[in-house]
Order: structure tokens, then C-alpha cells, then sequence
């Protein structure tokens, strides 16, 4: 699923704080996404965790000194640093960011970061009084002038008791500023406006008309469009999903609601993304009290939405614009004529009601159908890749 981790050689320092037991299951999390990890740690880490759940988890030896490696000719600091993609280190205390800042070469781990020339994550993780202190912050300056990746700690009650910022963020959170540091950076610059999910059109204050759109790919277009290194706006109907790291995340509940954050927003994005699944129409009349049973049959007249993307259409500039089509037949004819009608640049098409696609799924089987006719089927794909390859195709739009 995490493609850019696969395959890739991540190695993973660890020092002496109290959230090293974290960094076991982010080290087994790097594992089950297909990355060769291996760990280097402190002598004081081993306070803490034995080498022995690193080698486990890992498969591999583990790293713990430059010299009492009995039988092992190879200068692991250097090979390993020469192997590397990244380097994350989780948790970094105080002691081993002072060293890196300054060039001090007194350990394994400190003398290998000196040899690595690949993206270096640094995660501090400390009492909330060290982390704050002049010298750590003023190291994490240098660190951050010398092109590390600092990744804020969390802020909430510490292990020690005090409140305030210094714990090691999740797993998934590292991971995901992992793949921001490993993913080409090919959309710098750019601003893009995603639309995802459903929408809930009311007819009283607890019944509404909506759709199963989880939210999912628009959510992975977004994550996907971050990691690239744009400056991503999500426009989203009711989901079940978090916000992504960094991403600038507007949560509306109809589609008039929608329709304003989008219109507010189109200007100034580059690229405009609407995978949302917004209702064709709406209650025509909405009341403010929760309609009774009494009547044996209940009419409801509906009246039609206005339609974001083909308003969307009708006024962009220069932006790409991209649409989705969720279609229960005819997928071709049907995205060709939105693609004409809307002015896309780009349509993505899914047959829904396929099992490993469409609604709620986290895979998705889609064709490209792109402005001058040509498409492109994809094979069913998790939505993650998806987002990517339309991204890739969007770049070299
Ligand atoms: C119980 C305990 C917990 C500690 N937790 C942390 C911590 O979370 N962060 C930190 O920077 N130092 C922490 N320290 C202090 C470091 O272990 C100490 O500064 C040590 O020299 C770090 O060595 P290293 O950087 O080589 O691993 C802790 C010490 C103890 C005894």
C-alpha cells in the first residue's frame, strides 16, 4: 500500500528516552509496508529496549557499537549509511540531538549520521522542560539549517507527569513524514483543491438524502498531493476519516455548503480535484421539527442541486480540472460526454458495485479518460496509488 517504503533501505536510530518502546512498532511497521529496516541504537537506548526485539522485528542484526562486533569485518557505520534512502530517528533525546548539531562522532549512531547523505527524520522526544531549554532548541535550529527533517513532538501528558509538548508522535504519523521525505517533491509551489465524500441533503433535522461515499480517495488524492509537496486545500462531506498531516481540511455537510468553500477557493488552486460524491438534488422544503409517522405514505418533492463541477467548469482560468465518475453502466459514453459538458481535463471513471471498487473500498479500478481522447485503464489499485498515478498524470499536464 505504501509503495514509495517498499523495497526501500530505512534505517532507524534509536536513543536513549523513554518512548523507545515506540519505536519497536514503528520499526514493525516499516516492515509490514516492504521496508529492508534495519536499527542502530545507543548504549543507553538498551536501558530501555533490548536489541533483541529490534532483531526480532527487523530480521536483522542490530547495530549497538562501533566495536565489540566480535567476527564482523565490515564497518557497519559506513555501509550502511552508503545503503541508506532515509534515516529516521525515533526517539531522538536531547543528548544525541546535541551531538548531531555539533558534529560529535562518540557512538555508533552519532559517528553513522556524519556518513549519511540521504533524508535524515528527526524525532525529538523529551520532558517538556528539556525540550523547551535554549541549548535543545538551539541545536534543533541547526539541525533544521543543516537540512534535517525535524518532526514535532506531540503535546499532551508526558510519561514524567508534565503537560506540554515533547512526546514522540504515532507510528503512522513518522511513517507519513517518512514518505513525505522519500516522494519527489514535483508539486512545490503548486496549490490544489480537493473535494471529497458525501453530502447530506436534510429534509428535517435528523433525516437527510446522501450517498455510501466514504471519502477515501479524495482523502488519498489529498494525503498524495501533500506528500508530492503542494499546498493542499480538502473540501469534505461527513466521513469517518482523520485529516491528513498538513493539509488544510474544511469540513462542510451539503452541497450549497460545498459549493461555497469550492467557489471561495478556485482562484488561486492550480489544480482542482473533485472526487466528492455531491447529490444531484435536495429536499425541496426542510423542516424544522423531526417529521412524524402518521401518514401511511410520505411525498417528498425534490429539487436539483446546483452542480459544482460544471459551475466549476464554465469559470476556471488556467486551472487543470479533474473529475471523477462513479457510474453504474455505460462508464465510457458517460465520462466522455461530463468530460465535454464540465471542461475537464481529465475524468476518472469507476463502475460501482464492483467489489474491489467504487464506494467505501480502500481499492479502486479506474480508467483515465483525458481531454484528447486517449484513456487509460488502470488495474485495481489501493486508492493510495491511485492518487499518485493521477497526480503523475496530472504533472505532465
Ligand atoms: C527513565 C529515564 C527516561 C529518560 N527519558 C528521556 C527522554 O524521553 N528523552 C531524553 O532526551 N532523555 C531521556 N532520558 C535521559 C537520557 O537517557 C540521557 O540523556 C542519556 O544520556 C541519553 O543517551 P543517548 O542519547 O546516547 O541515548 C531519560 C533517562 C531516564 C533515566
Amino acid at each position: 500500500m505504501k509503495k514509495i517504503i517498499d523495497k526501500k533501505n530505512i534505517v532507524l536510530g534509536v536513543s536513549g528516552g523513554i518512548a523507545a518502546y515506540k519505536s519497536a512498532e514503528f520499526l514493525r511497521l516499516l516492515v509490514t509496508n516492504g521496508a529492508n529496516a534495519r536499527v542502530i541504537m545507543t548504549q543507553n537506548a538498551k536501558w530501555f529496549v533490548g536489541p533483541v526485539t529490534f532483531e526480532a522485528l527487523s530480521g536483522q542484526k542490530v547495530c549497538t557499537s562501533l566495536f565489540e562486533e566480535e567476527g564482523d569485518a565490515s564497518i557497519k557505520h559506513i555501509d550502511w549509511a552508503g545503503e541508506a534512502d532515509a534515516v529516521v530517528i525515533a526517539p531522538a533525546t536531547a543528548n544525541i540531538i546535541g551531538k548531531f548539531a555539533h558534529g560529535i562522532a562518540d557512538d555508533a549512531l552519532s559517528t553513522f549520521i556524519l556518513a549519511v547523505t540521504c533524508p535524515v527524520l528527526v524525532c525529538p522526544s523529551m520532558n517538556t522542560h528539556m525540550f523547551e531549554s535554549r541549548s535543545v532548541q538551539r541545536n534543533l535550529d541547526q539541525l533544521k539549517t543543516d537540512g534535517y527533517f525535524i518532526i514535532d513532538p506531540e503535546s499532551g501528558e508526558l510519561a514524567c507527569g508534565t503537560i506540554g509538548p515533547g512526546r514522540l508522535p504515532e507510528p503512522e504519523d513518522i511513517l507519513d513524514r517518512l514518505m513525505y521525505a522519500l516522494y519527489p517533491n514535483d508539486l512545490t509551489g503548486k496549490r490544489i483543491l480537493v473535494t471529497a465524500g458525501p453530502t447530506c441533503e436534510h429534509f428535517d433535522p435528523v433525516r437527510f438524502i446522501s450517498n455510501p461515499s466514504s471519502g477515501k480517495m479524495g482523502f488519498a488524492v489529498a494525503k498524495a498531493a501533500e506528500h508530492r509537496g503542494g499546498t493542499v486545500s480538502l473540501v469534505t462531506g461527513p466521513t469517518n476519516l482523520a485529516d491528513p498531516n498538513r493539509v488544510s481540511v474544511i469540513r462542510v455537510r451539503t452541497a450549497q455548503e460545498m459549493a461555497d468553500e469550492v467557489f471561495e477557493r478556485m482562484d488561486t488552486a492550480d489544480i482542482i480535484v473533485k472526487t466528492a460524491a455531491v447529490s444531484d438534488y435536495k429536499p425541496k422544503d426542510q423542516v424544522e421539527y423531526k417529521v412524524k409517522k402518521d401518514e401511511k405514505e410520505h411525498a417528498m418533492l425534490l429539487e436539483k442541486n446546483l452542480d459544482i463541477l460544471k459551475e466549476i467548469g464554465k469559470r476556471k482560468k488556467q486551472q487543470i480540472l479533474v473529475g471523477f465518475a462513479a457510474e453504474t453502466e455505460n462508464l465510457a459514453e458517460n465520462a466522455a460526454n461530463k468530460l465535454a459538458e464540465k471542461r475537464l481535463d481529465l475524468i476518472v471513471g469507476n463502475l460501482i458495485g464492483e467489489p474491489a471498487s467504487g464506494f467505501g473500498t480502500d481499492t479502486n479500478t479506474v480508467t483515465l479518460f483525458f481531454k484528447d481522447g486517449t484513456k487509460e485503464s488502470l488495474p485495481t489499485m489501493h486508492k493510495d496509488d491511485v492518487a499518485h498515478v493521477l497526480l503523475d498524470r496530472i504533472i505532465k499536464m
